[in-house]
This record gives C-alpha cells, structure tokens and sequence, in this order.
C-alpha cells in the first residue's frame, strides 16, 4: 500500500483586535476545504492557524478599552474560535502568537540568524509621541494631505484624491493616539539581512512553490534590490522582548508566521498529537519529507516568499513546499462596505444562514491563482438553491420516501443500471485532481454535471409513476436506490465543501463516514434512516436582514 503523505497545511493568522469577517473566509474555506479533501483521501494532514497577538494596534486597542492586552486578546481568541467552528473551519490545533513554544521559536530562530551574522544594528529617526512616550507607526500619524490638503488623513496616502506620500510629508501631523505634534526621534533598530539569502530565495522561487504570478512579483522585487528588515520595536510594545536587548521587542511580523511552528509544536504536545506520534522535526528538520503549505491573502506574499523562507533557512529549518496565494473578496463587484451593509461580520452571516451557503459559493468561484473573487448576492442565491437544493438535495427527497414507505428502509441488492454508477465513479480521478489543484471551481463544475445526469434519470425513470401500478415493486426499490447511491457519491464528493451536510447525509444513510477510497462501491441492500431535508432555500428575506443587520452593527460600533 502507498504511504500516505505526510502535510502541514496553514491559514494566514488573523490579528487578535478584530473580528472574522467574510473577506477573511473566503481564505480559511479555502484552505480547510483542501485540508479535508486530504484527510478524506486518507493523507495524513494537519491543519493549523493561530491569533496573531502582538503589535503596537492591539495594545493600543487595550488601551482604550481599559483592560490589559492579555485580557483583550483572551476575548478575542473565543470569538474567532467560535466564529470558525460556526463555519466548521476544522482546525487540528487553534493557538496564539503569545504563547510560550512561539516565544521559544522566536527566540531560537532569531539566536540563530544573529550567530550566523544576518542580523545587522542600526540607528534610525523615526516620528515619536512625546504626551504617550512612544514611538508612532506610520498609520498613527495623521494630518493633512500634502496634495488636496484633505484634512484627517493617516500614514502614507490620501484617501480623498489618491496621492501617496511619505508620513513626514503630511501637513500638521498629529500623533493619532494623543494628538500631540510628533517629535523626530532615534532609537537603535536590529534588521534582519535579507540580501544575505538573495541566491538562496532565488533558487527557493523557482522551485514550482508558488504561483506564476507570484514568481513574476518576486522578479519584480529581486530586481529592485532586497532591503534590510527593521525586525525591532521600542517599548512599549505588546509582544517579545528580544533575550538579549532589553527593551527591544521583536516586531509582530517576526513573530507571526512563527506563529505556525508554534502552533503545530502545541499540537504535537496535546493528547490528539501525542496519539498521533506527530513529532516537530519530521516537518521542520531540513531534510523533511513532509510537505509544509502556507496560504495567504496576496497582500502579505512578501513577508512569506521572501522573509518567511530566509529566516527559517538562516535557522536551519526546511523552508516551505509551496505558498499559495488568493485574492480578495468583493461583494456585488465592489470592496466591501460598512454603509452598504456588505461588509459582513461571520457572527452576523451565522444569524441569518446556513455556513454550508457560503462555503459551497466559494468553492464555486475559487481556482488556484490569486483573481479577486465576487460574492454576488442575486448569484449567490439562485446558485445554492439551483445547485445544492434543487439538484443535489432534490435527488434524495425524490427517492427516499419510497425507500421508507414501501421497503421498510431498506435498499435494493444491486442496481439497475450499473453502467451509470460506473461512469459516476469514474469521475473520482478528475475530481481529486481539481481538488488537489485548489481548482474547486472545476471540481464543482464536474459534480454538478453529474447531479443534471442523476436528475435526468429519476426524471426518465419516473418513480412516481412506477410506485402507482402494480407488480412494479422491485423495479422502484431498484430505482430509488440507484438514485440514491447517485446522491452518496455526489455527497462523497461535495464532502469538502459541505461538512455539515455530508454528516447529515451520512446518518440519512446510516453510513460511516465517507472516505474517498469507499465512494466506488455501491450502498447496497442495507437500510437507511428516514429523509430529512438536508438544506433549504435562501429566501431573499434572510440575505436583506443580514445586510440591514450589518448596517446595525456599524452605527454600533460607532457609538
Ligand atoms: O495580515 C494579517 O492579517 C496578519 N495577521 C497575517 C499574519 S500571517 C502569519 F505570518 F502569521
Ligand atoms: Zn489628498
């Protein structure tokens, strides 16, 4: 038998002053649907991700909240937990960048690129907050544009006319957090010499990891010259003092996708990973055969293309097997708005529909470059209810009464028309191809396909008209479960995507759960529970309330 492979697989980790929102899920669908797709082909896959606590916004949202940033990053790590189960994104192991075992691998990881000479001391001037003592990032220095003279504008661009510009540009800068007039002041700063990988990170993109467009940015940055990394800040600043230089912190973006080592040697540690026998260095070690994917929003490839492979190779860790890279989410073909209601919390969209929705229209429109994806509301609609209710689901409520009513559950003992069956299970291979290729959008293509073809023979069979005449029993029992073994493999197939409707889908069958392998032999002779509808209609209604709903949520905020 073939070894199954071994994967560590990772969302970009979401920062711990915020909540998720769907932007943020179109990336943790994703990932999770190609972590249970490998789980379902029996691979040996793991599934990580963490809070990303640190940095100088989420203490300063503590701040004003009046409570520690312990406190408010507790808070935040059960609503994202929560937010994430409601969507049944299924994590091995959900962790934080405050942690013990990422302070351990920050630390060992920064030791170890310091003792190699890749980290360089300099002193910089940088814009400082006299009334709170503290060092300002950029997007904490607001004033007037140096263009329009727009008033209130932050960091590095205008967002009345478009302009960029450098912070020391603005006209009347003002430190956003007291408001006082920013002070020039320097302070010593260690940097991470990323030039020092150049031949290293050129050989690393050109290994098949990343996407063609990705490889082509990276040409692009290469081609411009790889800058020193400011990898330190001053106090104060929520996150790691560095061992030896006190009041230095490590940057939060050091720390961050360490976060992922950090996480996935917690969960070797846990009871599930000891079970497991999963251990840290068969993923991490440089000759590992295990293959590590990190997938990530387009907007931070360089921090994972670039810093992310330098610094664990400068540690003597593997570096990653791929990166993988997505765009953003618009909503009816703009960016998402907190006036329009688009902008949509996933605590609000949980109040008002089914997650498996969501996840099925994502999967519909994702392939595996890194296109924005529009979330059509109209579309989104009338494609659930086309595809999952009116054809998938539709299939069992069809056949299953029968099944029930006149065989006492039970299925018949072989199908009528196997032929069909068998060019059914002959679409596994070009499935799990587009799976594994994060084409699911070819992949729903082809299951869908299939549904029209399962349609198209109960249509022509005609159960119901069968059930009426007599001596016509065996010739129903035997439709009605070709029909529904028609159903389990396009539920087996659908599975991925639609977790909770596959769970349900399973106890209808009264089956174990469906693994890829099981999907080509048929359910036979064997009874199933009574049909319930799996899924019902988005109403217009439900999408109307979520937007108004969202609405609410901004003057809420806002007050
Ligand atoms: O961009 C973000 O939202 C970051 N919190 C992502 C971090 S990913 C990884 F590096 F930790
Ligand atoms: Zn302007």
């Amino acid at each position: 038998m073939r070894q199954p492979r071994d994967i560590l697989v990772t969302s970009a980790l979401p920062y711990a002053n915020g909540p998720i929102h769907i932007g943020h899920l179109v990336e943790y669908i994703q990932t999770d649907i190609w972590a249970r797709f490998q789980k379902m082909r029996g691979e040996r896959c793991w599934y990580v991700c963490a809070d990303d606590a640190h940095g100088t916004p989420i203490m300063l949202k503590a701040r004003q909240e009046g409570i520690t940033p312990e406190a408010l990053i507790a808070r935040v790590a059960e609503e994202h937990r929560a937010d994430f189960d409601g969507f049944r994104v299924g994590f091995d192991n959900y962790h934080s960048t405050h942690s013990d075992e990422n302070r351990h691998y920050a630390s060992l990881i920064y030791a170890r690129n310091r003792d190699a000479g890749h980290i360089a001391k300099r002193t910089i001037e940088q814009a400082y907050d006299p009334v709170e003592q503290m060092f300002l990032p950029d997007r904490f220095i607001k004033g007037e544009c140096p263009k329009c003279g727009a008033a209130d504008q932050y960091g590095d661009n205008c967002e009345a006319c478009g302009a960029s510009y450098s912070p020391a540009e603005l006209k009347n800068p003002r430190s956003a957090v007291s408001g006082a007039v920013p002070e020039q002041r320097t302070s010593e700063h260690y940097f991470f010499r990323l030039a020092d990988f150049e031949p290293m990170l050129k050989a690393w993109t050109r290994g098949g990891g990343l996407q063609g467009q990705v490889a082509n940015k990276l040409d692009e940055w290469f081609d411009a010259g790889l800058q020193e990394w400011d990898i330190s800040r001053d106090a104060p600043y929520f996150g790691f003092e560095i061992p030896d230089h006190p009041g230095k912190f490590f940057y939060v973006w050091l720390d961050a996708p360490i976060g992922y080592m950090a996480s996935f040697q917690n969960l070797c540690d846990s009871p599930k990973g000891q079970a497991a026998r999963l251990e840290f260095d068969r993923f991490w070690a440089p000759e590992s055969t295990a293959e590590v994917y990190h997938v990530i929003g387009k907007d931070i490839i360089y921090f994972h293309a670039l810093f992310w492979p330098a610094m664990l190779h400068g540690a003597g860790f593997r570096t990653p097997t791929a990166v993988f890279a997505h765009g953003f989410l618009t909503v009816d073909g703009q960016k998402m708005s907190k006036s329009r209601g688009t902008f949509i919390k996933a605590r609000t969209y949980l109040d008002h529909l089914n997650p498996e929705y969501l996840r099925y229209y994502f999967a519909a429109k994702l392939g595996a470059g890194v296109d924005d994806i529009d979330l059509s509301l109209d579309d989104f609609q009338a494609r659930v209810n086309s595809d999952l209710v009116g054809k998938v689901v539709n299939i069992a409520s069809r056949t299953a009464g029968f099944i029930s009513k006149r065989f006492d559950g039970r299925l018949a003992a072989g199908l009528p028309d196997q032929a069909l069956f068998e060019r059914f299970t002959a679409a596994n291979a070009v499935i799990a191809e587009a799976f594994e290729a994060r084409e699911y959008s070819r992949a729903v293509r082809e299951i869908m396909t299939l549904a029209d073809r399962a349609n198209q023979y109960i249509d022509e069979q005609a159960p119901w008209v069968v059930a009426k005449q007599d001596g016509r029993e065996a010739e129903l029992q035997g439709i009605c479960t070709q029909g529904l073994n028609l159903f389990r493999l396009l539920i087996g197939w659908l599975k991925p995507i639609l977790p909770g409707t596959a769970e349900a889908a399973e106890q209808f069958l009264r089956i174990e759960p469906l693994s890829w392998d099981q999907l080509a032999q048929p359910l036979l002779d064997h009874e199933i529970a009574k049909f319930k509808p799996l899924m019902t209609r988005i109403e217009s209604t439900q999408i109307a309330a979520m937007l108004e709903a969202s609405k609410e949520d901004l003057s809420a905020s806002a007050g």
